[in-house]
This record gives C-alpha cells, structure tokens and sequence, in this order.
C-alpha cells in the first residue's frame, strides 16, 4: 500500500473490529490498578457516580471528535493537523511525542506483567519480591524485550490481520476473564463489607463538615475523576485520531464511542469488584485506597494466594493485566508507527522496526530507574496530555470549525450542532484547564487530589 495514497489506507474490517480495537486500547493498566483506588479513595460510590456523569457528558464527545478528526483526515497526528491548517504542525508533532513518549515506558511496565504471569503460573507470583526483582535491571530488560516482542510483531502483521486480530482473541478473553473473577469475589465469604466500602456512596470519608470544606472536597472528587476518565479513554494521545483513521465511512462514529466508553467504565468497575473486597478484607481500607503498582505487584499476589485456589485465580488474574497492557501497547505503538508513515512515506515495516529500535532504546532508562519511568510519566500525562487535549479543542473549534466533525458524523440536527460547538470551544477547554492545573498542584505537593 502507498502510504501516502489515503483513499487505499487500510481499514478495519467492520463495526465491531474497531470498537473492539479502540475498546482495547482503552482499557488498560488505568482500569485495573487506577480505577479502584481513586474509587475507594474518593467515597467509593460518590465517585463512581461522578465518573460516569463525566464519561457520558466530557468523555464520549471528546472520543467521537478525535474519531470523527482521524476519519476525516484519513491521517495520523503527524499530518491530520497539518493538512487542514499548515501552521497547526505542532498540534500534530505534540500528539506524536506523547505516544512516543509513552511507548517505551509502558513497554517496561508490560514486562513487569509479563514477570508476574510467568511467576503465577510457576512457583507464584508471591515468590516475587518486587522492590528487589525491580533492581535486576537485566531480567527487567528481557521481559520488557520478550512483552515488546510481541507488541512489534502484531504491528508488523498490519491493521487487519495484525491489531484486529489480535483484539479479537484478547479482548473477548480479558472480559470473560473480568466478569469470572469478579463473580468468584462477589461470591467469597468476606466479600461484603468490602462491596460495600466500594460502591455505596458515603460521603462522611470525604467531607469535613463545614461548608466551604465540603465543596472544595467534592471539587477534588471531579478533578480526580476527570484527570482518571482523560487516561483511561485513551484521549489526547493521539491514539484515537489514529485508529479513527481506519474507520470505513459507513459506520457509525456515536454508535462505536458510546460502546467504547460502556466497556471501558464496566471493565473498571469490575476490577475494582475484584480488587476492592479482596484487598480490603485482607488489609483494610489503607491497602483498599493503595493502587499503583505497589498494589498490583506487592499486595495483590498475597492477596490472592490467601484466598481458596489462590493460584489459580492469580494466573487468571495476572493473565487478564498482561492482556489489557498487551492491547493498549499495541494501540499507541500502532500510533507512533501509523504517524511516522504518514509523514515520511516510508512503508509499514520500515517504520515498525524504527518505532521498535526507539522503544527499547528508550526503555533503557526505565529498566534501570523507577525514577526514570515515573519522570516520562509526568511529562506525558500530566504536562502533555492536557496541552494537546486543549490544543486540540481550540482546533476543532476554531480552526477545523466544529461542523468539520459534525458533518464527518452526519449529524444533522441543529441543536446538536450548535450544543457540540460550545461544548469543543468552551466547556471541554475549561475541563481541561481545572485537570491540567489539578495535575501540576498535585505533583509538586500543594493540593492532595
Ligand atoms: N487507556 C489506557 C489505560 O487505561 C491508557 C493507555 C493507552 C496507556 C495506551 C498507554 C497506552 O491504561
């Protein structure tokens, strides 16, 4: 395929390839050791009940306008940008770098999965002493190799035979794998209390009594659940445009971003069912509120190797992680591969195996250091993410024009029109602002999110 000739760039092979692929790529590590924590530290069901008000009302226009974007452009970050306003380059360069940026570090992280599945199935994954395994940086080195492997040769087999079909074995397996674990939690003996603690609302662990606490207390709930619903869809990381770009004019862009967002917020919830309970019968409601990868990697295992056929439920579990970090890998690989097509013209392959060199080059620092990995964090999702989520905004409204998406979309009723183009140019900015300066307060110590 001639890369540069748009009306021949591959497609997905229908409906349900993309919403599968785009669904993958949204669910992820955020899902499983993100999401319950940030449920379980903001209320329980108080922030659960706000997180799905944003999704609905922030996250799917902003999924259906990078969607619609890719579709109409017919390009990836680097060019789509560029090819309707040539002094809009930077947009594109900014939603290149960030993939590019995350790749390698996310492609250490899958290598710890990648450890700790190999382990459950072994001796288990309690064998495993983290803080010490995390310093042999060269058995690090090889499962961040063996995990990018993988990654690279589904990229290589193309969009269809390659991403697609490797989502249509995953994801039908990692939602099996969700919904059969969190069954066997909801059904263990101790469960309930820590149900409870997860998904009732209760507003006494966050407010403080008097007025103006309260509303600052709540205002951190929706900061710290729009900062986890920006990461967890997958939003201003170019990804989106990307895959949107493959998508065949006959489906329908509202359809799929609404099935992307349903999936993604259930795969959530249950994991918190599963980590939730498990974790707060064990250790309270201080390892309830943990996360990280110091609850994925240190108290999970123990966890569930307290809990009657523990190893089989830890494989399964630790399964389910490697598959939801394999997916959205491939996504943000496809991202930096698909954009570096796009703007040299150089063929598929060719442009795998440079993201591959730049990817395990990258990682070197990440491998050696926790620093390293958490300091490419920070500039990706916390200072990047939100200026090219607002960049983008700000095109879309004033550059593109709104219709530009809602023709993509053939949406043609004019309230709906005239609703998206104030959400694109004011509301969504504002959002973006209060999750931009929450992240950078956060970092540097002055709020508590
Ligand atoms: N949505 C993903 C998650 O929740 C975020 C992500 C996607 C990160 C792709 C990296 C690559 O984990």
């Amino acid at each position: 395929m001639k890369v540069n000739d748009r009306s021949k760039r591959e497609k997905w092979s229908g409906h349900i390839g993309f919403v599968l692929a785009a669904s993958a790529s949204a669910v992820g590590l955020g899902n499983l050791w993100r999401f319950p924590a940030c449920a379980a530290g903001h209320g329980g069901g108080v922030f659960i009940f706000i997180y799905v008000l944003l999704t609905a009302f922030v996250g799917v226009p902003l999924l259906m306008t990078e969607i619609a974007f890719g579709r109409a452009t017919r390009l990836s970050p680097s060019r789509s940008f560029r090819r309707i306003s040539r002094y809009w380059w930077f947009a594109g360069a900014l939603a290149m770098l960030i993939p590019a940026i995350i790749v390698p570090y996310y492609c250490v992280v899958g290598g710890w999965v990648t450890k700790y599945f190999v382990a459950s199935l072994c001796a288990g994954a309690t064998d495993v002493n983290f803080s010490v395994w995390i310093k042999d940086s060269w058995s690090v080195g090889w499962y961040t190799l063996a995990f990018g492997v993988i990654v690279f040769a589904s990229i290589l087999m193309g969009v269809k035979a390659g991403i697609e079909r490797a989502n249509r074995i995953m994801m039908p397996a990692l939602l099996l794998l969700t919904v059969g674990i969190a069954i066997y939690v909801i059904f263990s003996p101790n469960s309930a209390e820590g149900l409870k603690y997860y998904l009732l609302p209760d507003f006494s662990r966050i407010f403080t009594g008097s007025v103006a606490g309260n509303a600052v207390a709540l205002g951190k709930v929706c900061m710290s659940a729009m900062g986890q619903m920006f990461f967890s869809l997958s939003i201003a990381m170019g990804i989106m445009i990307t895959y949107g770009s493959y998508v065949r004019r006959e489906d329908s862009i509202s359809k799929a971003s609404a099935t992307i967002a349903v999936c993604d917020t259930a795969v959530a919830l249950l994991a918190g069912i599963i980590i939730i309970p498990s974790a707060y019968a064990f250790g309270g409601a201080e390892l309830a509120q943990k996360g990280g990868f110091g609850l994925m990697f240190e108290s999970l295992p123990k966890v569930f190797a307290a809990m009657p056929c523990g190893s089989v439920i830890g494989a399964a579990f630790f399964l389910l992680v490697l598959f939801a970090a394999l997916t959205s890998e491939i996504s943000i690989f496809e991202t930096v591969t698909s954009s570096l097509s796009d703007f040299t013209h150089w063929s598929r392959r060719v442009c795998a195996l440079v993201v591959f060199g730049w990817t395990m080059l990258v990682a070197i620092p990440s491998v050696i250091s926790l620093n390293a990995l958490a300091g490419s964090d920070f500039l990706a999702n916390i200072i990047l993410m939100p200026i090219c989520a607002l960049l983008t905004c700000v095109f879309i409204g004033f550059v593109a024009r709104p219709k530009l998406i809602m023709n993509e979309m053939r949406e043609r009723r004019p309230a709906v029109r005239r609703a998206y183009a104030i959400f694109i140019r004011y509301v969504a900015p504002v959002f973006i602002t209060v999750v931009f300066l929450a992240g950078i307060l956060e970092h540097y110590g002055l709020i508590k999110v």
